[in-house]
């Protein structure tokens, strides 16, 4: 394989001040709760769950959840599936999802219907890409860092077939023509 087609979309320093700003944001809507959960989707969210949980300035705790949808691994079938629960009971809590990006909603709506069923005080999402699309499932997030095109990005936690993952930039991956 040759070198990876990457375009860096935004930057390790553009990100960390969205994430800061994204932080100050949740920071001053949850300041009257007495703790917040945050709730990391694996595995692409785990970097951008751990920069934002840092530079929160309330009471927060953090726990994960690992979903998989069925189908390639760039095309979503809208069927998802827990692979990995939560450790904590979120029944009476104020609760933040928080995910890597929205591309058809599919994953963020079954989550989101999911939680709701176990009555969380409250129930929020933040996502820190969202793609520029007609969806099939309309999908309305609380928090977004970044709107972009309909593109494959890679990087900040994002990967494709398992790799990029770890790339400190978020860039757009140029597929070659199949
Ligand atoms: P959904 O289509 O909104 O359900 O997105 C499902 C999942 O696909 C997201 O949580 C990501 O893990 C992954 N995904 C969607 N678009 C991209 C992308 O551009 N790069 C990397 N992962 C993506
Ligand atoms: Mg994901």
């Amino acid at each position: 394989m040759g070198a990876a087609p990457l375009e860096t979309l935004f930057t390790e320093d553009t990100i960390r001040q969205r994430v800061s700003s994204l932080a100050r944001d949740i920071s001053r809507d949850y300041a009257h709760a007495d703790e917040l959960i945050l709730i990391g989707v694996l595995k692409g969210a785990f970097i951008f769950a751990a920069d934002l949980t840092r530079r929160l300035t309330i009471p927060r705790r953090v726990d994960f959840v690992a979903l998989a949808s069925y189908g390639d691994s760039d095309k979503s079938s809208g069927v998802v599936r827990v692979i990995m629960d939560l450790r904590c009971n979120i029944a009476g809590k104020h609760v933040l999802v928080v995910d890597d990006i929205v591309d058809t909603g599919a994953t963020m709506h079954y989550l989101m219907k999911t939680l709701l069923a176990r009555q969380p005080a409250s129930l929020r999402s933040c996502v820190l890409l969202r793609k520029n699309k007609q969806r099939a499932v309309s999908m309305p997030v609380d928090y977004v860092g970044f709107e972009i095109d309909d593109v494959w990005v890679v990087g900040y936690g994002l990967e494709y077939a398992d790799q990029f993952r770890t790339l400190p930039d978020i860039c757009v991956l140029r597929k070659r023509a199949e």
